[in-house]
């Protein structure tokens, strides 16, 4: 058993009597005892609002909510005046989105295979331009030169794809991107607890990801945006906490990041971020990331060796992949959800099965939903061949 398991209370639930096997970390991570200690030490020694209180509770709940903000820059190399605290990465989406002020007739970039969060805010404000897939859902990625015209105002796309575990040319398409003097926002939220990122090599001009996803607790996202582009940013919610001055004539916003997080905010869950990041910043995300892709090489290999699977992005390099796999199995009058519910009731083995909030991917690959594998830092060799030989009995 790898070393972080102990880490994990989740991790030691058992199942009909079995140890679960959790391989389900791109929907969402456990929870490591440190973070869920943070989130107690909230409610039982601070307990207070943040950027109100005149007393001492509010002043102690106000550094560590602000201590979260520094580990989130301080993981992605921004300062902590770029990072916006929203509820999750869909959130961050919608807020550029609404906040770029686009028109019907904008058109914003993207690969076919982004999640719904990622493609969803753009076909409400403006209008998507996607760039192809190929048969094993990964993005033609030369395409984006040609997709590129005059009515563009926004290039995005998710740095590792929810579904086919592929790192995304990021560099090069800011790179094209820019060259057309159009911005680009980037989705780490299958990146960011696998690989080290730093916005100031990238260059991007947003990014988002959220808690849930780097062992943190829900209902916190991030999205950061580089100093220069708050200017064209136009206020999102507006309400308490957000205003130096508010009268019935007119009312003046706090300065970003602050203008844009109206109410009271998700305290607990930022404080247990905060844990997280520094639990993380522990270990160190070069050795993660090292995991991470030795096990993606892993699951590809074996699992693209079962009869008549079909592993998306197969073909992509180790190193271009973390440890995610889905892949679609033919089991006769089974779906691939009942066969990811079948691995949770027969082996305690859990992972998704589904659409992965990704239709348009599914639709052009003409797979009717896929099953999907993912690992991280306290899954090893073991978990994966006890997946396959589950899998391998199916078939
Ligand atoms: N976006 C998450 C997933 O891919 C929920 O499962």
């Amino acid at each position: 058993m790898n070393s972080y398991v102990k880490d994990f209370p989740l991790l030691r639930r058992e199942m009909d009597g079995q140890s679960i096997t959790y391989l389900d970390s791109a929907s969402t991570t456990p929870k490591p005892q440190v973070v869920i200690d943070a989130v107690t030490r909230y409610y039982t020694e601070m307990g207070a609002n943040v950027h109100r209180g005149v007393h001492p509770l509010g002043e102690a709940s106000t550094a560590a909510y602000e201590r979260a903000r520094y580990a989130a820059a301080a993981l992605i190399g921004a300062s902590p005046s770029e990072i916006v605290f929203t509820r999750n990465a869909t959130e961050a989406f919608n807020l550029v989105a609404q906040g770029l002020d686009l028109h019907p007739d904008d058109e914003v970039v993207f690969p076919a295979s982004e999640h719904h969060s990622n493609y969803m805010p753009w076909r409400m404000w403006a209008k998507p331009v996607l760039v192809d897939i190929d048969d094993e859902a990964v993005p033609h990625y030369q395409q984006l030169r040609d997709r590129i015209g005059k009515h563009t105002k926004l290039v995005t796309l998710a740095h590792v794809s929810n579904v086919n575990g592929v790192i995304a040319p990021v560099e090069e398409w800011v790179e094209i991107a820019h060259k057309a003097g159009v911005p680009i926002m980037v989705d780490a939220s299958q990146s960011v607890s696998h690989l080290p990122i730093d916005v100031k090599k990238l260059n991007c001009d947003f990014l988002a990801f959220s808690s849930h996803k780097i062992f943190g607790p829900s209902g916190v996202g991030v999205l950061y945006v580089r100093r220069d582009r708050f200017d064209s940013l136009k206020l999102f919610n507006v309400g308490g906490g957000m205003v130096k001055y508010h009268g019935e004539d007119r009312f003046e916003p706090r300065e970003a990041p602050f203008r844009y997080e109206a109410g009271t905010p998700n305290i607990e869950g930022a404080i247990g971020f905060g844990a997280a990041l520094e639990y993380l910043r522990n270990i160190g995300m070069d050795k993660i990331q090292a995991h991470s892709q030795s096990l993606g090489a892993m699951m590809v290999k074996e699992l693209k060796a079962l009869p008549e699977a079909r592993v998306l992005g197969a073909r992509v390099p180790p190193e271009r992949r973390v440890a995610l796999c889905t892949l679609s199995l033919p089991v006769p009058s089974m779906t691939q959800a009942n066969i990811a519910r079948l691995l949770a009731d027969s082996h305690a083995i859990l992972v998704s099965g589904g659409f992965h909030c990704a239709h348009v991917l599914h639709h052009r690959a003409a797979l009717d939903g896929t099953l999907r594998a993912s690992a991280h830092l306290f899954n090893d060799e073991a978990d994966i061949e006890k997946l396959v030989a589950a899998l391998r009995d199916l078939v």
